[in-house]
């Protein structure tokens, strides 16, 4: 590459990330399941799982999947983006746990969203999808052109749960969350919100604590097997309460440095919701005042990839962001996989 091509590039490259979150959305099934529910069919209770966790109730699904939920979030996204499914020129679905390994939940969504002939894929980094999927659309709005960029993180975590393992069990719940990442800010009905940085990290030696084996090619079915336990998300829970507090402590100081922002600049912080004292120990470890803190684990209980985009599109719907505000994501999943990104109101 000539000299004169490659500052032509870097020139574009700076203009084009203007990457802006213009829509918002998420969706919750109807049925509720709470702590006392849970205490007629096991052995457990209120007080127990809301002093461990700060859960005290999840919304699951009865009849609907991964896409389904996926689609509602989307509409409302797309509404607060003003625009429609026909402006999309990609979507991206964060899941473990997709209507099926193929058709991927993508295509599912954009046949709902009635669309073709666009790029639909899944991605899979457990509780971290969401913000590893905001950094894939930073990506693609780096692109010529202009891109519309639909980012969902959907789970119907309920069918992957053993309902017999009381320790796991009381912790998920189903639910979306949808982003419209745009390449630029123009345009959206409600407030946007520039996508300044993502940090995202993995490590796979620590893949053990917190597996869901079962139907994959290293643990397949054959015709006729009986599901075992394997088929059901199981985690060694103490080592993956420390290692979620280290590493998004880890990643959320890292992403502040490089951007030069100290975390009392922080206006809000949206961490993945999986249980309160993950979130209280982080936010020791960070120095933050609990008001800028957005806690809904209590509602929803752990929804894995989507606990993100469902607290923010929350958090901006009950006027708990405001323009100007800097909001800081942060989660971590099983893989281990775990990121942070940085949102300008
Ligand atoms: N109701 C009543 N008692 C229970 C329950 C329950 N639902 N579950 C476990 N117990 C009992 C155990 O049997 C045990 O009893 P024992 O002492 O008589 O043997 C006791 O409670 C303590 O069990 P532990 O498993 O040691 O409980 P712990 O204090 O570690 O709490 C928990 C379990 C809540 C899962 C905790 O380890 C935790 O929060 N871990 C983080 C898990 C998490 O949030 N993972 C998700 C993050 S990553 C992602 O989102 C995918």
């Amino acid at each position: 590459m000539t000299a004169a091509c490659s500052k032509a590039s870097e020139h574009t490259l700076v203009m084009k990330n203007n990457c802006c979150l213009t829509g918002l959305g998420y969706y919750v099934p109807e049925k509720i399941m709470t702590n006392h529910d849970f205490a007629l069919l096991m052995d457990t209770s209120d007080e127990w799982i809301t002093t461990r966790t700060g859960i005290k109730q999840r919304h699951v699904c009865t009849h609907q999947a991964c896409s389904d939920l996926a689609y509602q979030s989307s509409v409302l996204a797309l509404k607060e983006a003003s625009l429609t499914p026909r402006q999309l020129t990609h979507v991206i679905v964060a899941t473990f746990t997709p209507d099926a390994f193929i058709p991927n939940a993508a295509c599912l969504l954009l046949e709902k969203l009635g669309h073709r002939n666009i790029a639909a894929l899944d991605i899979n980094t457990a509780c971290t999808g969401f913000i590893y999927g905001l950094e894939l659309a930073r990506g693609l709005c780096m692109l010529p052109g202009e891109a519309n960029v639909l980012v969902v993180a959907s789970e119907v975590l309920t069918s992957r749960v053993n309902f017999a393992d009381r320790v796991t069990c009381v912790l998920f719940g189903d639910g979306a969350g949808a982003a419209v990442v745009s390449s630029s800010c123009h345009g959206a009905a409600g407030m946007s919100g520039r996508l300044v940085d993502v940090n995202l990290k993995a490590d796979g030696a620590l893949g053990e604590l917190l597996t869901l084996k079962g139907g994959g090619s290293a643990h397949p079915l054959a015709l006729g097997d009986t599901v075992t336990e394997n088929f059901f998300v199981q985690m060694a829970g103490r080592e993956v309460f420390k290692h979620a507090v280290r590493s998004m402590y880890n990643v959320s100081m890292e992403i502040l440095e490089r951007n030069n922002i100290r975390s009392g600049d922080i206006d809000l912080v949206v961490p993945h919701q999986a249980n309160i004292r993950i979130i209280e120990a982080l936010a020791k470890k960070m120095n933050l005042d609990p008001a800028n803190l957005f806690v809904n684990v209590q509602k929803y209980g752990n929804t894995s990839a989507a606990s993100v985009p469902i607290a923010l599109a929350e958090a901006k719907e009950t006027g708990r962001i405001n323009p100007g505000d800097l909001v800081l994501l942060v989660a971590f999943g099983g893989g281990f996989t775990w990121g942070s990104a940085l949102v300008q109101y």
